[in-house]
Parts: C-alpha cells; structure tokens; sequence
C-alpha cells in the first residue's frame, strides 16, 4: 500500500523534490561514517575495458568507485574544469579529481549534510564541494568542460530544467556523462529528453548487467556493512534502498523492467 501511494506521488515534481531532499539529508545526519564514500550501485567493467589498480583506501565500495572510473575514461579530463551534479558523499569526486588531475572538480549535491561530510572527508586542492540544485545549477554559463552526473537524474522533479542547466554551464564543444537507471515505462521518455535537451548524443549504452554484476559480488559486504552500521529496525528498508540481491531494484533491473543506461553527449562549439 505505502509502495503504491508512494509511486503515486512520484509522478509529481514536487514531490520528487521533496523526497531527495528529505532522504539525502536524512542519511547524511544519521549514518555520518567517513568511510561509506558512495552511492551509487556499482559497475564491473566489460574485458575490453582497461583494468586499473585501484588505490589501498578503496577496498570498500570498489564496484562503486568503478562506475565513475569508467564513465571518467570516456574523453580526455587533463587540466579540464570539471562540474559533477549530485556527487552524494563525494568519493567519486575525489576519485576523478586525483586520478585523472582535471584543472578543477567542483562537485555539487542538493544535501547540504552531505556537501559538508564531503568536505570534511575529501581535502584536495582541485576540490570542492558546494550545495546547489540540479535545476538551478549556482554556476556561470559557458564555464565548464565536463559535467559529470552519476545515478542522480532519476530523483529530479524536472530532467528538461536540469538538462537546460547543463546546456548553459557547459562550454561550447563541452560534454555531459551521465549514468541513471530508468523503469521500462519511462526510459524512452528519458531517452527523447536527452534529444530534445540541444545536446548532442554521441554515445549511449545498456550497462544493465555491468550493474547486476556489482550487485552480486558487492553482496555480501553490502549487507554486512548495513548490519553494522544501520539501526535494525531500519535494516530492511534500507537493504531495499541499497539494492541488495533480492531486492525491487535488483529484480527488476535483472528481469528487464527496469534498465541502467551510460550516456556521452556534447554541447557542439
Ligand atoms: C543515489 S545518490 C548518488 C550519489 C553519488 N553520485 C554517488 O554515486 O555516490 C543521488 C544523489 O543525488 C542528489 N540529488 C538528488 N536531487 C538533486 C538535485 N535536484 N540537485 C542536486 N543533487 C541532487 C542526492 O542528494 C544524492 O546525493
């Protein structure tokens, strides 16, 4: 019944609105751990993609780090300035900002906890971390090379509004990468918005079974780490939110319902 009234309610942009925000800041006030860097469900990499050796710190949330690391090597990100939108608890921002040494990485979330945790937990000189909105994104036009969106879009009231942000911020020859999830009644919908945003598509993919993969061999620490870290009364909630094996996202992601797309489009000079 509340699954129901609560996918009512997700038709309507305020609401959407609403839920980030109340959710977001709600995990980051009540699970402050320094060491939970992501939230994203995590890519396991194709052969013909490049292995990398990942750093020592990153033993945790390994698959995570991987679907920004691969969404990162799609073009060229030296000396670059960078803007990532929704960037949660900030490891995947840290991670681009050392690893591929852009000029700059401003990374942005809509939860003001979050955007401080990330501060507090991430100190690069490259880096930082400001609150904003999606659909109103607090940066001049024509002033960013590449921005970066991870697992985030799905929760804005307005994607057209976003991607209109996007299209201004970005300077002319600028890229957007862009992973998200979408069910199957609404990712031709999202699929027209990104050709209706000005941009230009260059490269679009299903990495629907990269992401199952991660679920499953992500499993048994994911569901260890809300053990220890989740109250118990909120641990079945929270494993469903997580996308444990067995959960809603995890079946339907699996049975085809739902699928997770990566997405390369550029603001033509
Ligand atoms: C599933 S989390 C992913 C976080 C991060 N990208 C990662 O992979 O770890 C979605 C993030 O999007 C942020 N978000 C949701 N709506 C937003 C909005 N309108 N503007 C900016 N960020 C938003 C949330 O606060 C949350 O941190």
């Amino acid at each position: 019944m509340l699954r129901r009234i609560i996918f009512v309610l997700k038709r309507f942009a305020w609401f959407k609105r609403f839920n980030a925000k109340v959710t977001y800041e709600l995990l980051a006030k009540n699970v402050p751990t320094k060491d939970w860097h992501f939230m994203n469900y995590g890519y396991v990499p194709i052969e013909s993609e490049k292995s990398i050796t990942l750093p020592a710190d990153i033993s945790i949330q390994k698959y995570p780090l991987q679907m920004y690391h691969y969404l990162a090597a799609k073009i060229p990100l030296e000396g670059k300035h960078l803007l990532e939108v929704g960037s949660g608890r900030g490891g995947g921002a840290k991670h681009i900002a050392s690893f591929y040494n852009p000029a700059f990485y401003t990374a942005m979330d809509l939860a003001q906890g979050a955007v401080d945790l990330a501060n507090q937990i991430h100190l690069l000189p490259n880096l930082k971390f400001i609150q904003g909105n999606a659909e109103s994104i607090p940066v001049k036009s024509d002033s960013v090379d590449v921005v970066v969106n991870v697992e985030s879009s799905h929760a804005y009231g307005s994607v057209d509004k976003f991607l209109s942000e996007v299209k201004r911020v970005l300077k002319p020859g600028g890229y957007l990468l862009l992973v998200d999830f979408r069910s199957d009644n609404t990712i031709l919908n999202f699929k027209d918005q990104l050709k209706n945003s000005g941009l230009v598509l260059l490269q679009e993919e299903d990495i629907s079974r990269n992401v199952i993969n991660s679920i499953e061999l992500e499993d048994e620490r994911k569901t260890a780490r809300i053990k220890a870290l989740i109250p118990a009364r909120w641990q079945k909630l929270f494993s469903e939110f997580a996308g444990v094996v067995g959960s809603r996202f995890y079946l339907t992601l699996k049975d085809g319902s739902r699928s997770y797309c990566r997405f390369v489009m550029q603001k033509k000079g």
